[in-house]
Formats: structure tokens, C-alpha cells, sequence
């Protein structure tokens, strides 16, 4: 095999964007737009990738150096290119990281949604030995470089700036990806002049280069539009956007999920399905989520990080964020309506956690429940415990975190404070309104709160004007 370099193009300005983030760096399904072409390159098992930078360079590669520590995979090199004189400019900034031997990919930092094995069948039709071209008609080519044919052979990239009449009727438009020897790349870029209509170095004018030198030109032409639509507004990146994510509704309904609605779905990273997952509208599911069999999900959730037991319902309008521990819904489970389940969030089979509540790193065992307005922090909750309406554990004194253990068959009052730490002994009670202090025997009822008085005959005040308060001076 060849080895294989990548090279991304990724210096523009991106001005109709109309942003101070550098477009790259702009985010579809919840990755810049640079990452996407970095994963996916990241599928060929390149000997090196470049990113070419200009435009807010520093952020760029911030971004991409801290993406991949995040993920331990090696960062990208960075070749900069200031100021910004064409694609072929660009390319020849990267030249002294490129080896002489072996191939070169090139692809753009904005044309987020190329794949794999489009990649693959055009580093096949390279072969080690030519230039090869990925082509696409367009059903309007204006501003895109025109595939000037003779025949079936190709003969030039003709930018849509320097085309005359005849050639602004071609519809095939060079795509931005090409692949070719890295030897044929330096020879050609050493000859690139800015000899035409924008005063810029053009890439693609190594076709003609090419073509006069004798050497084979070879195009393969993609009927996948949105695998090489690129982003340059706002607008472009909603388009895109709702295209990947019907892609992965269709992909995830063919595995026998049922969506309620593909254009109101929307998953920013992985989500695994196991076999009768039902899903209703405005559902988005962020870093990598695990529905099991036959869990359900209402609208308007938003679930990240976490894995959901099967049978379990998620009633609407619940918010699970697992961050970096993760949240885990046990079998048959009920979650919500209006709940919050937050990092480390470890509840068992069959609880039920109402509107309302916040778990927040605690461990609930089968069958507890907390059903409404209440608040579980740091704390180790036993079998069928109920968990009163407002109770909170008070898990933090301003400066470090404790824990409250709720052993099993307890019943926790409503309106309860349990100030950590604290032991509620098994099958105990906390009568109402009570601040828990103390560890509490197993079996008790311990109640801490005022005493009820009643006063008779009790008078209320009757209503006085508050005199003036007098002014200053
Ligand atoms: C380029 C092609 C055109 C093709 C089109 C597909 C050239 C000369 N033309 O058009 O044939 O149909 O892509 O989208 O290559 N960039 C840099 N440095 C620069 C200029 C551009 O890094 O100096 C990067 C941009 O950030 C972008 C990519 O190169 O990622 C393409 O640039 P863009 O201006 O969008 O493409 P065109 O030159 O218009
Ligand atoms: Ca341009």
C-alpha cells in the first residue's frame, strides 16, 4: 500500500458567515465542521494529516489540539498560511510537512459530511500513480471551477471566474477533493502562477499541468451532493445540518427504531438503539447515549451521556446530562416529567423519579422513588425508599461535599432537610418538615422541627399608615 498524507484546507475567512468564530470551527451535530473531516480521514489511517490555517489560526488549532487529547488520538500538524493567496497557496504551505513519496488527499475544512468510502474509491482510482478528481453535477454550477472535458478525458478545472460562455454551461464542477503522488503535488505547485480573473493561486490549475506533462487525469463523479456541499453561511450549515440528521433518523429507523418525527430528531454524537425504542418529537441526544429494549422517550427531552435500561420511560421534558460520569436508568425505570438527572446519576431497576427532581451523584436502589420537587445529592439511597415531596439533602457546607445514606424502606417526609452527613436508619421515618442532623436509629420516627402551638382566641393586628420617613436635609 501506498502511504497517504491528508492535506485540509481550512485558512478561509468564511465572511458569509458573519461570525467571529472561524468557520471551521462552526458546528454541525455538535463537532466543528473541521472535525468531521478529521474523523472521517481518520478512517483511512493516514501517515499524516496538515491543517492548513490563516483565518483565526490560533483558535483553530487550539480547538483541533484539544479535541484530540480529549479523545487520545494524535493531533493533526498545522502548516499556516498567511496571507491567504488561493488553494494553491494553500497546499504549498504544507509542502515541507508532506514526504516526497507516497499520496496526498487533499480535502476542505468546510465540507463537513464527505465519507469513508467515497474517500476510498477515489484513493483507488489514484492508485499511487494519478491525479484523480471527485466530481459532482451541479443543477447550478455558478461559482464552482467547471470540468473541462475533451471526450471522456479531462483537460482542465476552468474556475467559474475565468470560464467563457461554452464552459459556464458544464454542470460537472470539481468538488474540492482531489487525490494524487505527492512527488506530481510538489512538481506542479512549484509551477502555479496567479495568472487569472481573481489574481489568486489556484489548485486546480495542476490539471492542465498535468494534461501537458502527459500524465493521466482521472475524475470519479459522486451523486451524493451533500457529501461535498460546503459550508458558507448560516443558512448552508441548517441545511446540512437537518441532512445528517434525517441520515442517521433513516439509519436508526431501518434498525427498527420508531421516530415520531425524523425532521424533529437530532443526535450530537453516538446513540445505540436496542429493539423496540420508540421516540417521540423534539428529542436530541448529545454525547453517546444507550436506549435498552423497549425504552421509551417523550418530547422534548435531552439526554447525553448516559444509558437507559430497558423498559424504562422517560416522560417529556427531562433533562439527563451524564457529563464525563455518566447516568444510568435502571430497568423499568419512570423518569420524569420535568426531571433532572445529572453526572453520576446511578439509579436502579424500577425507580421512579417525578417532576421536579435533581439526582446529582447518587446511587438509588430498586423500587425507590422520589416523585416531586426534591433534590438527591452525594447520597446512597436504599430499596423502596420514598422520598418525600421538597426534601433535599444538604450535601455541601460552602467548602466540601458529604454524603447522606438513605437505608432501605425509609420514608422521608416532606419538606425534610437532611444535612450531611447523615445516616437514616433503615425502615425509619422523617416526619415532615424536619432538619435531620443526626444519624437516626433503624425503624424510628424522627422528627426536628418546631413544636405546634396553638393560641386561642388570637387577635390580628389591626391595619396603621406608616408615618413618612423624612427626606435628607
Ligand atoms: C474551489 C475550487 C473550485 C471548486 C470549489 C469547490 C480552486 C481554485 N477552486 O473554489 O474549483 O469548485 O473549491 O468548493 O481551488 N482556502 C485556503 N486558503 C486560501 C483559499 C482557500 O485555505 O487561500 C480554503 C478555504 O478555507 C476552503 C477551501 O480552501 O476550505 C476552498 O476555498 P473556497 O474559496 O471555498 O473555494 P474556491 O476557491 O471558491
Ligand atoms: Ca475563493
Amino acid at each position: 500500500m501506498t502511504a497517504l498524507d491528508v492535506v485540509v484546507m481550512a485558512a478561509g475567512k468564511g465572511t458569509r458567515m458573519r461570525s467571529r468564530i472561524p468557520k471551521v470551527l462552526h458546528r454541525l451535530a455538535g463537532r466543528a465542521l473541521i472535525q468531521h473531516v478529521l474523523d472521517t480521514a481518520a478512517g483511512l489511517q493516514a501517515r499524516r494529516v496538515v491543517v492548513v490555517t490563516g483565518h483565526g489560526a490560533a483558535q483553530v488549532e487550539d480547538a483541533l489540539a484539544q479535541s484530540a487529547q480529549a479523545s487520545a488520538l494524535a493531533a493533526p500538524q498545522f502548516a499556516r498560511q498567511e496571507p491567504q493567496l488561493g488553494t494553491g497557496h494553500a497546499v504549498q504551505q504544507a509542502v515541507p510537512l508532506l514526504p516526497d513519496d507516497g499520496v496526498t488527499l487533499i480535502l476542505n475544512g468546510d465540507v463537513p459530511l464527505i465519507e469513508t468510502a467515497t474517500l476510498r474509491a477515489l484513493l483507488e482510482l489514484c492508485g499511487g500513480e494519478t491525479l484523480a478528481l471527485l466530481t459532482v453535477d451541479m443543477p447550478d454550477p455558478a461559482g464552482y471551477g467547471r470540468i473541462v472535458r475533451n471526450g471522456a478525458e479531462v483537460r482542465a478545472i476552468v474556475e467559474h471566474k475565468d470560464a467563457d460562455e461554452q464552459q459556464r454551461k458544464i454542470r460537472e464542477v470539481y468538488t474540492g477533493v482531489m487525490a494524487l503522488p505527492n512527488r506530481l503535488l510538489k512538481r506542479w505547485l512549484a509551477r502555479l502562477n496567479n495568472d487569472n480573473a481573481q489574481g489568486e493561486y489556484y489548485l486546480t490549475d495542476i490539471v492542465k499541468m498535468a494534461v501537458a506533462d502527459g500524465s493521466d487525469v482521472a475524475a470519479v463523479k459522486t451523486d451524493d451532493k451533500i457529501q461535498v456541499d460546503g459550508v458558507n453561511s448560516p443558512v448552508q450549515l441548517a441545511e446540512l445540518e437537518r441532512a445528517f440528521q434525517l441520515r442517521q433518523a433513516r439509519q436508526l429507523m431501518e434498525q427498527g427504531v420508531r421516530i415520531a418525527d425524523p425532521a424533529r430528531f437530532d443526535v450530537r454524537g453516538r446513540l445505540q438503539c436496542a429493539q423496540d425504542v420508540e421516540i417521540d418529537v423534539n428529542c436530541v441526544f448529545e454525547g453517546v447515549v444507550a436506549l435498552g429494549e423497549g425504552v421509551t422517550i417523550g418530547a422534548n427531552c435531552v439526554i447525553a451521556n448516559a444509558n437507559i435500561g430497558a423498559g424504562a420511560v422517560v416522560h417529556p421534558f427531562t433533562h439527563i446530562d451524564g457529563e464525563k460520569a455518566g447516568v444510568k436508568v435502571g430497568e423499568d425505570a419512570r423518569i420524569g416529567p420535568f426531571a433532572r438527572l445529572r453526572p453520576g446519576a446511578d439509579l436502579g431497576p424500577e425507580v421512579h423519579i417525578g417532576n421536579f427532581v435533581e439526582i446529582k451523584n447518587s446511587t438509588l436502589a430498586r423500587g425507590a422513588k422520589a416523585n416531586h420537587l426534591a433534590y438527591l445529592g452525594d447520597s446512597v439511597v436504599g430499596e423502596r425508599v420514598n422520598y418525600g415531596a421538597g426534601a433535599i439533602t444538604a450535601n455541601y457546607d460552602g467548602a466540601n461535599k458529604h454524603r447522606t445514606v438513605i437505608e432501605d424502606d425509609v420514608h422521608v417526609g416532606s419538606n425534610c432537610v437532611l444535612v450531611a452527613p447523615v445516616t437514616i436508619g433503615r425502615g425509619g421515618t422523617v416526619g415532615a418538615g424536619s432538619v435531620i442532623t443526626r444519624d437516626t436509629p433503624a425503624q424510628a420516627l424522627s422528627i426536628a422541627r418546631g413544636k405546634q402551638v396553638s393560641i386561642a382566641n388570637w387577635k390580628r393586628p389591626k391595619k396603621v399608615k406608616l408615618p413618612p420617613i423624612p427626606g435628607p436635609g
